[in-house]
Formats: C-alpha cells, structure tokens, sequence
C-alpha cells in the first residue's frame, strides 16, 4: 500500500516507520522541511490517485482542518485518525463533515482497543471473575509528561491531559466489561469505577 501520513512528530513518525517496516510505501506531508510535502494542498493529483490510505496525526486542533483537506482532494478516502478525534467544540463539524463526504472511510486510532496484552488481561479478568465476581475496577495510568509538555506536546486547553488518557482508559474499561456494564457505566452520571491518576513527577 501506498499511505500518506500528515503531521509526522512523535506519532507520525511511529506510523511512517511502522509502516515502512511492514513493507508499505510512505508520502509524508509536514510543515516541517524533512517531510516530502509541507502542505496536504502540494502533493500532486497524480501522486493522492496512487494513495490507498492516509493517516491524520497533526496536533489535535488541527484534525478537522487536516481531514478537511485530505477529503477535498480525495473524497473517498481511507483515513486513520489521531485520537482525540476533534477537540470539543468541533464534534458537530466533524460529524457534518463525514455526511458530506459519504464515500470516505475514517476510522479513530484506538490502540488499546487492539492490543493484545489487553486483550489477554481481560480474557484473564474474565475467566476469574466466573468464581469471583467483578466488585471493583480501578484504571490507573501513571505517565511523566514533563519533557512531553515542555516540547509542546499535550498542551491543549480544550481536553487537558486528562482528556488524551481517559481515551484509553474508556478502551481498557470497555475490554473489561460486559457490553450491558459498559454501556451502564457510560450513562452513569456520577462514574463510580475508573479512577484518573496522571502523574508529573
Ligand atoms: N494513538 C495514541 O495513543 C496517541 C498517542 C499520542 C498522541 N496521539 C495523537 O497524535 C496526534 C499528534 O500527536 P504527537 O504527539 O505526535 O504531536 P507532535 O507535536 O509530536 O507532532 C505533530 C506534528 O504535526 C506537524 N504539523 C503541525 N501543523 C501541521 C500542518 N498544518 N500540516 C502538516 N503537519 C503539521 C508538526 O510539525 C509535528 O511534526 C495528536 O492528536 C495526539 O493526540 C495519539
């Protein structure tokens, strides 16, 4: 396949290499002068026809603006989106976005969702839990983050440091519980299982 990666920093440039390792070709767009285009806008007609997916890992802020200007060249794309998604305020754009292009195909990075640690933890959770029931879960997540936020990174005042974890944590809690339970927890207004620690040492 031939993928195109928009915003190569730290997670762009895991996908970039990721990718090239499983034998895929790569077009980088970063404003950043090493990448092949610094602008989604400059990539040739010729070069977006031969792109089977694209993958969107600009800062945050920048994801409806970014996706906007993948599926402006091409309508029907393939795209991997960055988690979060969109910051708050862009939920409804994001959504209306998706309607106007009813040919692309854009999918929400969701690592923990796929992993296979998880995947065995909660297999293992719930081979247990068939003799002692769940009473109880706690998610923590303990992360130094202070040469990330001194870099720029997981500066955002819309969803704080809180909001990139939760993310993953909810991923976790949906792996752990039966379907019925999570969909409970989540209309819960007061939730009363997952705890939030995100550590700044
Ligand atoms: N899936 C995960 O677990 C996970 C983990 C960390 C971060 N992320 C997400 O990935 C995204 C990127 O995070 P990061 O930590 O790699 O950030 P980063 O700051 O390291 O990288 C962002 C890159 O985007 C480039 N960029 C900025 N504006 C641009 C533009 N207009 N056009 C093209 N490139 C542009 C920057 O030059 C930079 O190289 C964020 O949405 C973040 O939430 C996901």
């Amino acid at each position: 396949m031939r993928v195109a990666i928009i915003g190569v920093g730290r997670i762009g440039g895991l996908h970039v290499g990721n990718l090239r390792a499983a034998g895929h070709r790569t077009v980088t767009v970063d404003r950043r002068s090493e990448a092949d285009f610094r602008d989604v806008r400059e990539v040739p007609d010729t070069l977006v026809a031969q792109i089977d997916a694209w993958v969107v890992s600009t800062p945050t802020r920048l994801h409806l603006h970014t996706l906007r200007q993948i599926l402006t060249r091409a309508s029907a794309a393939r795209v991997l989106l960055e988690k979060p998604a969109v910051i708050p305020s862009e939920l409804a754009a994001l959504a209306r976005t998706l309607a106007e292009y009813p040919d692309a195909r854009v999918v929400v990075n969701n690592v923990y969702a796929n992993s296979s640690a998880v995947h065995r933890l909660a297999g293992a959770v719930r081979r247990l839990s068939a003799t002692d029931p769940i009473r109880r879960i706690t998610i923590e997540f303990t992360k130094n983050r202070l040469s990330d936020v001194a870099a720029g990174r997981f500066v955002d005042t819309d969803y704080g440091e809180v909001g990139y974890e939760w993310f993953h944590m909810l991923a976790i809690l949906q792996k752990l519980l039966d379907p019925e339970d999570y969909s409970a927890y989540l209309a819960t207004p007061r939730p009363g299982i997952t705890s939030v620690y995100v550590s700044y040492w």
